[in-house]
């Protein structure tokens, strides 16, 4: 791959990873890119850096553009391994250079390296790098997704390289967005945004939405948003600051997602009568078990349908440990404006139920309860009562989906 022009005298030279399945733990079968920015101007200027393994793919991509001995201003908007780890390895090849970071991000570098040798700028809000012809300009975003987290506004280029913000989990040989609509589709790249926003920016949309709102006031005009992964979005980049903000709102498809596991399958067959409840109130509905689903699929299924019904057989008193996790790790994304409900199988005591509303509780989210619980075996009446809650739930579903 060679360097791609974005913007005169600015070209990404980032590294596109099709092998990555396994994205700390969050399945990607679509891969990846580890997007970077080079900026040839007066002072050659480098933005972000990419993941360790694939240092020699950005270096060969800068050295068609330049020498890298050549580069005078590194700039960190974000720590995390993916975007930085290749630092040391360029700062050999480039050993007085000067970086640019925020405080908290020199502070989380020093952890990984050392630093002591190297020259650095810390940068604030409204802090400007000029590269010669053109200006920087950086924009902390604490929390968005991490404590270090700053973006770059080129102003002569109306562009804003967003770092993990905007991004999406996808290895293409297309680098803007209309080229991979044009081979793909709309629809696929909508798909990878969500599938991206609710595995790493659920917790944090009360921020997207107040950085997004201070974005708004700076006055900056944007005609192109360049993240650090996927596409580049140049034909409609308003449209993914609308996807954003529609997800920040609580935006979700009228559905309900069942997600389940089970032992000897009687959590299973409580499914089929609960759907066919929630199928008679007129409402959509998809069921996934989770020992057969990667936990980040059903996290963004999740995410996408205003309500989930969770479905645990008791183990030992608790939850059914698939369950638990899936749990756990929701809890971490702090799930908001969703209607949830549990069910399950026990056969001695019972709890797993119990346990399921707690951990919705502790979420902050909205219940409808109680949930509906069987022992050993769903029997006809078990049937029955399933049904009865599956419909239950679906038409405060629809109650609540109004709210939005
Ligand atoms: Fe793509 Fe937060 O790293």
């Amino acid at each position: 791959m060679r360097a791609v022009q974005i913007k005169p005298g600015i070209f990404w030279v980032g590294a596109i990873d099709w092998a990555i399945r396994d994205f700390h733990g969050y399945v990607t079968p679509d891969g990846t890119t580890y997007n970077n920015y080079l900026i040839l101007d007066k002072h050659v200027t480098l933005v972000d850096t990419v993941k360790h393994d694939f240092s020699e793919y950005t270096l060969d991509n800068i050295r068609g553009l330049v020498d890298p001995a050549k580069i005078e201003y590194i700039v960190i908007n974000h720590i995390e391994n993916d975007h930085m780890s290749s630092i040391d390895r360029i700062m050999d090849l480039t050993p007085n250079a000067m970086i640019y970071i925020t405080e908290r991000g020199k502070k989380a570098l020093d952890r990984f390296y050392d630093t002591s040798r190297w020259e650095f700028t810390i940068v604030k809000t409204g802090h400007t790098l000029s590269t010669g012809a053109k200006t920087i300009t950086f924009l902390e975003t604490p929390m968005l997704h991490w404590p270090d987290s700053m973006m770059s506004y080129v102003k002569e280029d109306k562009l804003l390289i967003s770092q993990d913000a905007f991004g999406q989990h996808v290895a293409t040989s297309a680098r803007f967005d209309d080229e991979y609509c044009d081979q793909s589709s709309t629809t696929q790249l909508e798909h990878s945004v969500r599938d991206y926003y609710a595995n790493i920016l659920m917790p944090f949309g009360q921020l997207i939405k107040a950085k997004i709102a201070e974005l708004g006031k700076l006055d900056w005009e944007i005609d192109m948003i360049a993240p650090d992964h996927g596409i580049i979005w140049r034909k409609d980049p308003g449209k993914i600051v609308k996807m954003y903000l529609d997800m920040a709102n609580g935006k979700a498809d009228l559905r309900v997602v069942i997600i389940y596991d089970t032992m000897w399958q009687s959590t299973e067959f409580m499914t089929i009568p609960l759907m066919e409840g929630i199928r008679a109130a007129g409402v959509d509905v998809e069921v996934i078990k989770l020992r057969s689903t990667p936990t980040s699929v059903a996290i963004k299924r999740m995410w996408e349908s205003r309500a989930m019904l969770v479905g645990t057989p008791t183990l030992n008193n608790i939850m059914f440990p698939s369950v638990a996790e899936f749990l756990q790790h929701l809890l971490g994304l702090r799930p908001k404006n969703r209607l949830a409900g549990a069910f399950g199988s026990y056969g001695w005591g019972g709890g797993a139920v119990k346990e399921a509303y707690e951990a919705f509780k502790k979420m902050g989210l909205e219940v409808v309860e109680p949930g509906v619980e069987v022992l050993y075996r769903p029997g006809v009446e078990d049937d029955e009562k399933c049904f009865e809650f599956g419909k239950q739930f679906a038409e405060k579903t629809i109650e609540y989906h109004k709210k939005f």
